[in-house]
C-alpha cells in the first residue's frame, strides 16, 4: 500500500539520493535537511515497503508558493502518487494561508506539463533559455487554489 508522510530530517540521505535521480540540478544533504526543517517548507514523500517511490517540495515563499520539485520512481508511475503529492503540497500552503503556487517545467517534459494542467495549473509565461544541459525554455505556471 502507498503511504505519503511529510519528511522528517532522518530521511535526509534517502531523499536526497532518491531527487537526483531525477533533477539536473542536484541538491545537496544539508539543502534537502534545510527544506525539512524550514516551518514555511515541505518534504513530502511517498512510500511502499519503506522505501521512497516519490518525493514532492515546496515552500511558502513570502506569501506565494514554489513547487522546487516532484518526482515519482518509474515503476510507480501512472498510478496517481503524483495527483496526490500535489493534493498534499496544495493542503499543506493552504494551511499557510497561502493562495498561489508557481512553478516552473521544462517545454518538453509533456508527462509534468499534462499532470500540472490536471491539476490546475495554467501557463503564465515562457522564460527563455530557463534551464542548462541541455539549454531550454520553461514554462511559468501557477495554480489559484481559490479560484
Ligand atoms: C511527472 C511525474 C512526476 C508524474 O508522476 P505520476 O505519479 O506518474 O503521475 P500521476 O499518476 O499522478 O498522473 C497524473 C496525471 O499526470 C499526467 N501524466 C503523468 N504521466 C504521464 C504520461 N506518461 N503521459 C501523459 N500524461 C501523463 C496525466 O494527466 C495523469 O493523469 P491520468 O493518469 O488520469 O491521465 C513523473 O512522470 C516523474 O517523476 N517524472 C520525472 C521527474 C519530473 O520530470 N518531474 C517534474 C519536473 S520537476
Amino acid at each position: 500500500m502507498i503511504e505519503i508522510f511529510k519528511a522528517d530530517e532522518c530521511l535526509t540521505s534517502k531523499l536526497t539520493a532518491f531527487s537526483n535521480q531525477f533533477f539536473d540540478e542536484k541538491w545537496s544533504e544539508s539543502s534537502f535537511s534545510n527544506e525539512i526543517k524550514k516551518p514555511n517548507s515541505a518534504v513530502f514523500c511517498a512510500f511502499y515497503d519503506n522505501e521512497i517511490v516519490g518525493v514532492a517540495c515546496v515552500e511558502n515563499q513570502f506569501g506565494d508558493g514554489y513547487l522546487h520539485n516532484i518526482a515519482v520512481d518509474d515503476e510507480y508511475r501512472r498510478q496517481g502518487i503524483a495527483k496526490w503529492l500535489m493534493d498534499k503540497c496544495c493542503e499543506f500552503l493552504l494551511s499557510n494561508g497561502v493562495e498561489k503556487i508557481f512553478l516552473e517545467v521544462r517545454k518538453s517534459n509533456t508527462n509534468a506539463l499534462n499532470l500540472y494542467k490536471k491539476c490546475g495549473f495554467e501557463t503564465v509565461s515562457i522564460r527563455k533559455g530557463f534551464y542548462a544541459n541541455p539549454t531550454e525554455d520553461a514554462y511559468s505556471m501557477v495554480l489559484e487554489m481559490k479560484k
